[in-house]
């Protein structure tokens, strides 16, 4: 068999020949006209003359995916100069050069060689890079000309985009003018070997966007382009050239990087089942990705409001401009430098600063770096060159630091100069430094230690949904509270089937737009058709889990293993680099906050229906709380994570989230808060405590919400400044409760089930932590005919203060402006 196996290999290649017409080269005899192509040997690329977009009828030579129905050129031969009609030839001249040339024997475009061989071919490559060369030498360093070597717009796998050392060369790429004319536009995208290698995205002269300096596993500001199973990564840096490229994992998936007209600089991918390209991955991902928008020592947060901060211990340099949002001017310190007795404060979490004025040494250590550093005064600031491995190198900047974002989980640390005196006012630690979050966690801890006394709440007005604000505690102490459950599932087998990050890719079109179902601060949810056609909703998880996947694994495997008709159903996970998804059954009705809060659709939810979520709701809730093995606490209910199936039953989803997201706890304390305003109970928002009786509250306001088809926190009432809950409190002590009933629900309802419902509602969200029920007395009451305990004042904002709120007000006074937080504390550490 194997001897016929060279043969066969022939055979079909002859095969390949002829079905292409011809072959994969163009010599002196054999050119190519308009109309004709050649074809890789393996099929993958075409080469050959296409016109750009819908509109224009000029021509220009191209290559492209041969196995794709939509033409999408990698590369463009003649860009700057294109033929207006069908009669170009493309021929390999014998002085050694590939040259376009029209009817009139007049050369529209040539490639450029110093050499000449004997015998000259042109030859398009597997990869896609099409090249000059002797027909009988094979050797790369040989080649007369390559492609490869004059990027357009597209970064296929392989090619390089960086600088030749040696001579000065530089390859980059440019964006097309427009959809219909490949000529060179404005932006262009390069890695920029100055200082330290960055990818960088220009406009014209000017630099627009940074992707950072490269840490050894990726690019420091985009923390989603690591190795994974499409592609994997890589900077190369040598005495001859520093490059970044990239390598296709599976080489039949089809993936590139583009440089669209407008700027925008896109991972695409192509989904076969759709026949169409996706943007798996956005460059400039948000308004904090542009260059330098808050000046030099500010740091960007995309979940703050201003987006620009000074970092602290720097103040803004003109506080008027600054007070306008005119960040260009940035911060300064606010105790001037004194080279001589400085020292070093740790920021963490950021998007490292431009690096075009650092110098760096692969193999010092931190220590070295540091006294480096601190040896010459226009040294501001190091850190590690590379991240791996716990850390190595040095990286200096000699100059201001600029272009400073905060990530929320991928960020690194760096050590920013100092003055000694404000060092020691921020009490020094045996090295005489301090590491601080960054100024902007502390506008924010503030207004949660207001949110405690009945004021505040801060405002970020590009949420639109009520997500929930996740938090971390810098005063936790972190190692009382080991979790006993965690431990023992370690040693139980994994079970729940893990999914193929590529699978998801292709049942969500790529987590496209129009499947994103719905958001959190938990992640983003898309709806996905699984192969067999099975619908699911997928929750491609933030990235603000700490685990390891092991750990992630084993906690999504525990909460597998919860299973109660009141609980959403989870089918799967995938771990992909840095990513981890969950993948739900999938509810088509969705869930309920868009219909009790609905003009029509609450009309769909009669009170019996209310009455069976309200039930429904308890028992899941109790389910996690006292019968399940793992005692979960939800810590984020809410009416958007209770799903309705398609008898309007209730589902909860997203239990169990805040176990992966928290950490290690099990109750008591914690460093991470996660809810939503509105829900959340007071001692939990304030202090950090949290136990089931959290939740109890949390469930509280949802029936009291259920019921009156209001928000907790969009309640406004003309007569008084109470919020949903003190209002429901005062009819209620007034026997008016039957006031707050949702008119809706006027024919269907049945008053003592609404009164009880409203009564335990109450009792489910008192002040005091202890005087609230626990689930199953709640659904003992809810059933049951006895007397029902008097409830006590309701914790938080029964009262306001108006006046002194009016700009932090929770809900009464700018409610339309108020929107639904999600905050992100990162902790010291
Ligand atoms: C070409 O036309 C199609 C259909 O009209 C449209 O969807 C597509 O966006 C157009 N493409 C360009 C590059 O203009
Ligand atoms: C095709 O275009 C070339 C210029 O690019 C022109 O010289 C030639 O006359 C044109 N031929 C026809 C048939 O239009
Ligand atoms: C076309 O031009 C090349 C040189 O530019 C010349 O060698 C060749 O003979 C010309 N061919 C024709 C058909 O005129
Ligand atoms: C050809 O190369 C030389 C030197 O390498 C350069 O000066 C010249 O501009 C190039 N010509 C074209 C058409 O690219
Ligand atoms: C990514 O993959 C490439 C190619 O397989 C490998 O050389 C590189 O070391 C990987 N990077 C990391 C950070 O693992
Ligand atoms: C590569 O991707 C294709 C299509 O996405 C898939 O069918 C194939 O199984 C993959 N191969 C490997 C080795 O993962
Ligand atoms: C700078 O620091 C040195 C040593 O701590 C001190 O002697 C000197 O007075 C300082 N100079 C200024 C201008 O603060
Ligand atoms: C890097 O630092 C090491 C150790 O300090 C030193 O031996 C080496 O010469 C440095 N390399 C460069 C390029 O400065
Ligand atoms: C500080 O370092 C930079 C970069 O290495 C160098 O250009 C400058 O001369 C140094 N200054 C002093 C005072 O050593």
């Amino acid at each position: 068999m194997e001897k016929f196996l060279p043969f066969f290999l022939l055979c079909i290649l002859f095969f390949l020949r002829k079905v292409n017409g011809q072959g994969d080269m163009i010599t002196t005899t054999k050119f190519i006209k308009d109309g004709e192509t050649i074809v890789s040997s393996d099929g993958t690329f075409e080469l050959g003359f296409f016109s750009p977009g819908n509109t224009s009828t000029n021509r220009y030579v191209g290559i492209w995916y041969k196995k794709i129905s939509v033409i999408t050129p990698v590369w463009v031969a003649n860009r700057l100069v294109p033929l207006t009609n069908k009669t170009g030839v493309l021929k390999v001249i014998q002085s050694g050069s590939v040259a376009l040339r029209d009817v009139t024997n007049s050369t529209i475009w040539s490639t450029n060689s110093s050499k000449s061989v004997q015998n000259p071919v042109a030859q398009l490559l597997d990869t896609g890079n099409f090249v000059l060369r002797d027909a009988n030498d094979l050797n790369p360093e040989n080649f007369l000309w390559q492609s490869f070597d004059y990027p357009t717009d597209t970064l296929i796998a392989n090619m390089k985009l960086g600088r030749d050392l040696v001579t000065g060369f530089e390859r980059y790429l440019s964006s097309w003018k427009s959809s219909d004319d490949p000529a060179p536009g404005d932006y262009t995208y390069h890695c920029d070997p100055t200082g330290y290698p960055q990818d960088v995205m220009r406009k014209g002269a000017d630099v627009i966007y940074r992707a950072g300096p490269w840490n050894g596993l990726r690019w420091s500001g985009a923390p989603n382009m690591v190795n994974n199973s499409i592609t994997s990564f890589g900077l190369v840096m040598n005495n001859k050239e520093i490059y970044y490229k990239y390598e296709l994992v599976n080489k039949s998936v089809v993936s590139a990087l583009v440089v669209k007209p407008n700027g925008n600089t896109m991972r695409l991918i192509w989904i076969t089942k759709t026949q169409g390209w996706v943007n798996y991955h956005s460059a400039d991902a948000d308004d904090c990705d542009t260059y330098k928008l808050c000046g030099a020592y500010g740091t960007c947060n995309i979940l703050s409001d201003p987006l620009c901060h000074c970092l602290d211990k720097f103040e803004p340099k003109h506080q008027d401009d600054w007070n306008r949002a005119d960040w260009t001017s940035g911060c300064v310190r606010k105790t001037p430098l004194n080279c001589t007795g400085d020292g070093f404060i740790m920021y963490s979490g950021v998007k490292l600063p431009d690096t075009r004025t650092s110098w760096f040494n692969e193999t010092m250590s931190l220590d070295e770096c540091r006294a480096f550093c601190l040896r010459n005064c226009s040294c501001m600031g190091y850190t590690n060159l590379d991240i791996r491995n716990g850390g190595s190198g040095c990286l200096i900047w000699i100059d201001e630091l600029i272009d400073i974002r905060q990530l929320s989980q991928s960020g690194q640390n760096i050590y920013i100069r100092m003055s000694a005196s404000e060092i020691g006012s921020a009490g020094s630690s045996s090295k005489g430094e301090k590491s601080v979050i960054l100024a902007v966690a502390l506008p924010l801890l503030f207004a949660l230690i207001l949110l405690g006394v009945g004021v505040g709440l801060i405002l970020y007005k590009r949420r639109r949904r009520e997500d929930p604000v996740v938090t971390t505690r810098g005063r936790y102490s972190g190692h009382n509270n080991k979790n006993d459950n965690s431990n023992q599932s370690h040693h139980e087998d994994f079970e729940l089937p893990l999914l193929d990050f590529l699978t998801l890719i292709n049942a969500t079109d790529n987590f496209s737009i129009a499947n994103k179902i719905g958001e959190g601060g938990f992640g983003q949810v898309y709806k996905g058709v699984l192969e067999g056609g099975q619908e699911v909703a997928v929750k491609r998880l933030s990235e603000t889990s700490k685990q390891g996947i092991h750990e992630f694994k084993n906690e999504v495997n525990c909460i597998a293993k919860l299973q109660h008709r009141n609980l959403v159903k989870l089918l799967g996970c995938c771990v992909q680099g840095e990513e981890k998804m969950l993948v739900y059954e999938y509810l088509r009705n969705k869930s309920l906050d868009i219909y009790i809060f609905d003009e029509e659709r609450s009309t769909l939810l009669d009170w019996p229906k209310r009455f069976n979520i309200i039930n429904g709701i308890a028992r899941g809730l109790m389910y996690l709380h006292q019968d399940s093995r793992l005692r979960i606490i939800h810590r984020d209910l809410k009416a958007s994570n209770v799903l309705l199936d398609t008898d309007m039953n209730p589902k909860i989803s997203d239990f169990g989230m805040a176990r992966s997201f928290g950490g290690d706890e099990t109750g008591a304390n914690t460093r991470r808060v996660v809810g939503t305003y509105g829900y959340m109970s007071p001692e939990y928002a304030v202090d950090g405590i949290f136990s089931v009786k959290s939740d109890v509250f949390s469930f509280g306001v949802l029936v009291l919400e259920i019921v009156s088809g209001k928000k907790n926190r969009r309640f406004v009432h003309p007569d008084h400044h109470l919020n949903l809950l003190g209002h429901t409190y005062m009819l209620h002590k007034e026997g008016r409760s039957l006031e707050l009933v949702d008119p809706k629900l006027a024919d269907t309802c049945n008053i003592s089930e609404v009164q009880r419902s409203i009564h335990v509602g109450l009792l489910c969200v008192q002040q005091n932590p202890e005087d609230r029920p626990s689930m199953s007395t709640v659904i003992m009451m809810l059933t049951n005919e006895g007397i029902l305990p008097s409830a006590k004042h309701p914790g938080f904002f029964t009262e306001r203060k108006i006046g002194e709120v009016d700009q932090f007000s929770w809900s009464t006074q700018t409610p339309s402006s108020i929107n639904e937080v999600t905050i992100t504390l990162l902790d010291a550490r």
